[in-house]
């Protein structure tokens, strides 16, 4: 089958060569020129594990082309899937303007039928708007050529997104017309062999669905970061609180886990934006207010750890930093939580020597170079002479350190530990002051602060 995919990031690009791998030919188009020249070049522009495999095989056989030529995106596909950003737009609406740009470019070039697919995630009533721009301007052109607009939501995850993608948990088809749904069913056919995974659902209902699973696990985060603030200031151990309630069925061990915050590209963006779509329709979605307002204060845990251990002064400290990425295995830095910790370290005079396995250079790209920011090669490199190591991303690599080495390197043994990684009676036999989150020593925080740029 013929596919186009509008945008090349995260979700474009794993759409597109999953579905390449599966014997599709597939045309993406980006309107970044730089971004389309290093994919045509076998360079990819992200780190995603298992991505690169798949885009070479399809380019090799000829099955995946990148391009900024929308007319011949249009040209191209039988299915227009359109995976461009949709951003806070300011005011925690979701700016759908590169959305709408791609409809109008539809809509410009649109010769023949063609299924045209929001895979972005957009607020309920975003595929009227995408039908309205295509129908309005073939209009203008004075053409009657038949569309039909789907709602895909798109469910993968940031480090496993190939796998999400070739063994979806579901796969949401939101449409009115029940042979667009079996032509849909189609395309997606190879990634539904083992089990039914397709659901098909009004669009409103398509729409809602991507919304509510991100606001979900938010509120699974958010709801245990609070705990795990209160654990502090009643003695109590979150860790040992988490076992005690994932063993309910009920609630189960998944996403229940403590931390300094989420970020990224997805929760913190859809979660605001679900307000502002309820805000909008005259309803004050209080529950989603208050995930948010939540997350915005854990984001400055860490940092209130570090400052109250140094009595407020931090200037010249050296604190090294393990993790960048809002996660591990992405090297993404949208709303990552050690943005809020660097730059709060940086106006309080610190300077941080930073190591992620993947994130260097997406942070170079954010702050350019700058005195008070070390980014080192080695997760060893960012110990050195530092006065504590604060950890803001649990990659795998430094769940068991050298722990020996990270206490001679230091000139204090102090570790901040935002993700709980390690063993509290352990560090403190090994002579280490450890912070973490919802364990032991506490620190109370203030009223929110303003909220981080995306
Ligand atoms: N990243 C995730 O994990 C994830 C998961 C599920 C859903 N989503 C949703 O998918 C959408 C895309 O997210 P992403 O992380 O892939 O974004 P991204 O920022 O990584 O990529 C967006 C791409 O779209 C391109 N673009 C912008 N305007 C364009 C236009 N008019 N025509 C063609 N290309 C254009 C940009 O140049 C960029 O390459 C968002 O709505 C997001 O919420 C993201």
């Amino acid at each position: 089958m013929r596919v186009t995919i509008f945008g090349s990031g995260y979700v474009g690009l794993v759409t597109g060569a999953c579905l390449a791998d599966a014997g599709n030919h597939v045309v993406c188009v980006d309107i970044d020129e730089a971004k389309v020249e290093r994919l045509n070049r076998g360079e990819i522009p992200i780190y995603e594990p298992g991505l690169e495999t798949i885009i070479n095989r399809a380019r090799a056989a000829g099955r995946l082309t990148f391009t900024t030529d929308a007319a011949a995106g249009v040209a191209h596909g039988l299915y227009q899937f359109i995976a461009v950003g949709t951003p806070d737009g300011g005011d925690g609406a979701a700016d759908l303007n590169a959305v709408l740009a791609v409809a109008r470019g539809i809509g410009e070039h649109l010769a023949d039928y063609r299924i045209v697919i929001t895979k972005s995630t957009v607020p309920v009533g975003t595929a009227d708007k995408v039908r309205h721009e295509i129908q309005a301007i073939l209009d203008r052109r004075g053409l009657s050529v038949e569309f039909d607009v789907v709602s895909n939501p798109e469910f993968l995850k940031e480090g496993a997104a190939v796998d999400d993608f070739m063994k979806p948990d579901r796969i949401i088809i939101g449409t009115d017309n029940p042979r667009t749904a079996e032509l849909l069913r189609t395309l997606y056919e190879p990634f539904n062999r083992n089990h039914e995974r397709v659901l098909v659902m009004d669009i409103r209902s398509a729409e809602l669905t991507k919304y509510a699973a991100n606001a979900m696990l938010a509120t699974k985060i958010s709801f245990m970061n609070e705990l795990a603030n209160i654990a502090e200031q009643l003695g109590a151990d979150i860790e040992h609180v988490r076992l005690g309630i994932g063993s309910d069925p009920r609630i189960g061990y998944e996403f229940i886990y403590p931390g300094c915050g989420y970020g990224g590209s997805c929760f913190p963006k859809d979660v605001r934006a679900l307000i502002a779509s309820a805000t909008a329709a005259g309803y004050k979605a209080e529950i989603l207010r208050a995930v948010d307002g939540v997350n915005q204060r854990q984001k400055h845990v860490m940092f209130e750890k570090i400052r109250s251990y140094y009595d407020g002064d931090l200037d010249g400290k050296r604190i090294a930093l393990w993790g960048l990425a809002f996660k591990p295995n992405t090297d993404d830095m949208r709303e990552a939580t050690s943005r809020v910790l660097m730059e709060a370290l940086w106006n309080a005079g610190a300077i941080v020597q930073a190591y992620d396995p993947v994130a260097r250079e997406q942070t170079r790209a954010i702050y350019g170079d700058r005195p008070d920011l070390v980014l080192c090669e080695k997760a060893e490199d960012a110990l050195a002479g530092a006065d504590g190591l604060a950890i803001v991303t649990e990659w795998r690599e430094f769940r068991s350190p050298d722990f020996e080495l990270i206490r001679s390197s230091l000139r204090e043994p102090v570790i901040f530990d935002g993700r709980n990684i390690y063993d509290p009676k352990l560090l403190q036999r090994m002579g280490f002051r450890y912070f973490a989150i919802g364990r032991g020593e506490s620190v109370v925080l203030d009223a929110a602060p303003a909220r981080i740029s995306a």
